[in-house]
């Protein structure tokens, strides 16, 4: 049998780890010959949730799962962790702004980044779910620089399968035929599906849908606001969907991406399109399936695309600002 991955996971008593932990468990992500070690971090109160969690992932008895540790300490959570899924954060209060949320996780990125740099394995990669996820995968890369900038990322993947659904249904086709999405900028509101570089059936997107204003004023507005429609409808926010993107994230980096395609993910800023050195923005992204990204370069948007570009960069250089004391240079 091959080494054990070591996988951390935060915030493992929520929602969203819920679903992601019993998929991981099961050999789906890494493969049936892989052993996996699950070491879940949650806050003393929700220990007790967790050990339940502990318990129901023996009674799997996954032939995969060599061992879970459950802890409310961040240096036994991430030790020796090649994988650091961060999806523990606080939610938005009732008439909370999103600079508060900034302002109220941040700390938690800092020390989180900092642990990972001491304890993680050389090769660990870092997943951000936890929102605002761009700004906190910022925040914790700036506090734990000796991991190298290409392996920290936030998600972006459900934006990005949302998108491809969305499309699918619009031209009534499988969600295979769509391709070539891309979710530039940031994990919010202000996101940018981009409908313009997309195809189906490989085809360009738009020479199939050819309603170009049910594509500017109806696809891209329902998925930058979709998370607060599944809130409403709902009334909680996306568990299962969330953890299938975290998962597809790690799949595309494990297994690489189909050729003549590509996916979405957000990394830290090198220049690329124009986005300032040390943001972390939405780009489209291949992988060998060695654990690193490529930044498809190359690609063109339009007025309208350019437009949504650099509204959602504006607000993640916004977001930069407000915590610029978290971010030790
Ligand atoms: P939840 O409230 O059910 O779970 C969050 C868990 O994190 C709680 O159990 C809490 O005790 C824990 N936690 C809080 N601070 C922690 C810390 N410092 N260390 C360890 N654990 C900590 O929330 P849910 O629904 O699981 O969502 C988790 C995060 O994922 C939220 O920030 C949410 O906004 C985000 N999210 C991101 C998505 C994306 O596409 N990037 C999609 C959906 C959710």
């Amino acid at each position: 049998m091959a080494q054990a991955v070591r996988v951390a996971v935060t915030g493992a008593a929520g929602r969203v780890a819920n679903s992601l932990i019993v998929r991981i468990a099961s050999g789906e992500v890494f493969g049936p010959d892989v052993p996996v070690i699950l070491q879940l971090l949650e806050l003393p109160v929700a220990m007790k949730t967790l050990e339940g969690i502990l318990y129901e992932l023996q009674d799997c008895a996954f032939p995969t799962l060599q061992d879970v540790i459950i802890t409310d300490d961040a240096n036994r959570a991430f030790e020796g962790c090649n994988w650091a899924i961060l999806v523990g954060a606080a939610p938005r209060g009732p008439g909370e702004q999103r600079s508060d949320l900034i302002r109220k996780n941040g700390p938690i990125f800092v020390e989180q980044g900092r642990v990972l740099a001491r304890r993680a394995a050389s090769d660990v990669r870092i997943l951000v779910v936890g929102n605002p996820c761009n700004t906190n995968c910022l925040i914790a890369w700036r506090n734990g620089r000796d991991i190298p900038a290409e392996r920290w990322h936030a998600m972006t993947r459900l934006d990005h399968n949302r998108a491809v659904y969305a499309l699918a249904a619009k031209a009534n086709v499988p969600v295979t035929a769509v391709t070539c999405m891309t979710i530039w900028g940031n994990h919010s509101n202000t996101q940018y599906p981009d409908f313009t570089n997309a195809r189906i059936n490989g085809r360009p997107a738009t020479e199939v849908i050819t309603d170009r204003q049910w594509l500017e004023t109806v696809f891209v507005p329902q998925c930058q606001e979709r998370g607060k429609f599944i809130i409403d409808t709902t009334k909680v926010s996306s568990s299962f969907s969330a953890a299938n993107g975290a998962i597809d994230h790690i799949k595309s980096l494990v297994r690489g991406t189909p050729s003549g395609d590509w996916t979405s993910a957000a990394l830290v800023s090198r220049g690329e399109y124009g986005v300032p050195e040390g943001i972390v923005f939405g780009y489209p992204v291949t992988s060998r399936g060695d654990g690193c990204w490529q930044i498809v370069e190359g690609l063109k948007l339009d007025e309208f695309g350019q437009q949504k570009f650099q509204i959602t960069l504006q607000e993640l250089i916004k977001e930069r600002d407000v915590v610029q004391d978290l971010l030790p240079s």
